[in-house]
């Protein structure tokens, strides 16, 4: 067999792998328990479950499994277009955001071109860059938020790209709308922004920017979202990316031909009119973000400002913590492969699940180490 040094690229052979929640199944044979005593509170997912339209939708409308989709996702870029009020051909549906991620770095990266993001970015920016072979401008983020400023500085000659997320994860800091609007301005034509809302729909309405307007007066902004997080749909894959035509029209080549299923279009194109739904999840969230940021003011745990569903908790040593709390059945995410070894986020469930990880916080905060 060929080594390894001879059959990879360096770029592709320096990927690491994404570390994703563990599985709930995967937990409870571990633990022997049944399943409904686990409690995932570490992929960032809708605790109420998936959006009721949605679900009407898939039960109304069988779907024919041996038939390939609809490769140009024709309804649910239609019904993303009226919802959005943006013309059809600036939508591209996609397998979930994060693919959308990555065409947008195959559509502009290469060897010797040079992506900017900030420290404490999403990981599937780093790996979507590495991917394709691109170098990384990495800027330093000492306040937890993406700073601007200095991301507007790092572009340099080579430079073609800019992730930025809003809110990011795994912070779930924010960027004010007029220092986004402000940076928008800054950054040169030919380098593209990804402006990545997957948590859009958490964050309080005066935080937010009206990044459908900025695309008008911004050819080379991207906006990314998502059904994954607060429509409930993180199963079935499917988010999209809004931009002018003549990125979008590129992006939409380099998507993969049906690779977003014939269910998870059918359920996007219903979901979108579920603003009972998403009103219920944004409500729910503010309490249970109310209900875990005062447990663990009380606790002495720092814990990060959040405007989306989740809450990075500084707890001491993130990974033993998350193992300690997994033997409860708990799983959060440890994040060291952010550079955050002492911190977990905590995604907010229901409320009694956070109730159960509150309690679970604070006996094993009191637990000797040698406990362990
Ligand atoms: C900031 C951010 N962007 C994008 C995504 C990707 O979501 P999906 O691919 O499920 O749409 C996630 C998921 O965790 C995320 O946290």
């Amino acid at each position: 067999m060929a080594d390894d040094q001879t059959m990879f690229p360096q770029h592709i052979r320096a990927l690491k792998p994404y570390v994703p929640g563990l599985p709930i199944e995967q937990v409870a044979r571990r633990l022997k328990l049944p399943v409904t005593q686990i409690a995932k509170l570490a992929s960032n997912e809708n605790p109420l479950g998936a959006s009721p339209l949605a679900l009407r939708a898939l039960a109304d409308q069988p779907i024919d499994p041996s038939r390939y989709p609809d490769a140009d996702c024709t309804d649910l870029t239609h019904a993303l277009a009226a919802h959005l009020d943006v013309p059809a051909d600036w939508v591209v549906a996609a397998a979930g955001s994060e693919s959308i991620l990555g065409i947008v770095a195959s559509m502009l990266l290469a060897s010797g071109r040079s992506a900017v993001y900030s420290q404490y970015s999403f990981q599937a920016f780093v790996n979507a860059v590495q991917r394709v072979g691109g170098s990384a401008r990495v800027v330093p983020s000492p306040g937890f938020t993406v700073d601007l400023e200095a991301v507007a500085n790092a572009i340099g000659p080579d430079t073609s790209l800019v992730y930025v997320a809003n809110p990011g994860n795994p912070t779930g800091t924010w960027l004010a709308p007029q220092a986004l609007e402000a940076f928008l301005k800054r950054v040169p034509s030919q380098v593209a922004v990804l402006l990545d809302e997957a948590y859009r729909e958490y964050m309080p309405a005066e935080r937010c920017g009206d990044s459908l307007a900025w695309l008008k007066r911004h050819p080379n902004l991207i906006v990314t979202r998502t059904f994954s997080k607060a429509y409930g749909l993180a199963g079935l894959r499917v988010g999209y990316g809004v931009a002018q035509p003549h990125l979008a029209d590129v992006m939409r080549r380099l998507r993969a031909p049906f690779s977003v299923t014939q269910s998870a279009q059918l359920a996007g194109a219903a979901a979108l009119a579920d603003s009972e739904f998403l009103q219920r999840t944004a409500e729910a969230n503010r309490q249970g973000l109310a209900q875990l940021g005062a447990a663990l003011q009380r606790m002495g745990i720092e814990a990060l400002p959040s405007s989306a569903n989740f809450v990075l908790a500084r707890v001491g040593d993130g990974a033993d913590m998350a193992q300690r709390l997994q033997r409860r059945g708990l799983i959060v995410r440890p994040v060291a492969n952010y550079g955050l070894p002492e911190w977990v986020r905590l995604s907010v469930g229901r409320s009694e699940e956070n109730a159960r990880l509150i309690d679970a916080l604070e006996t094993e905060l009191q637990a000797p180490t040698d406990s362990k």
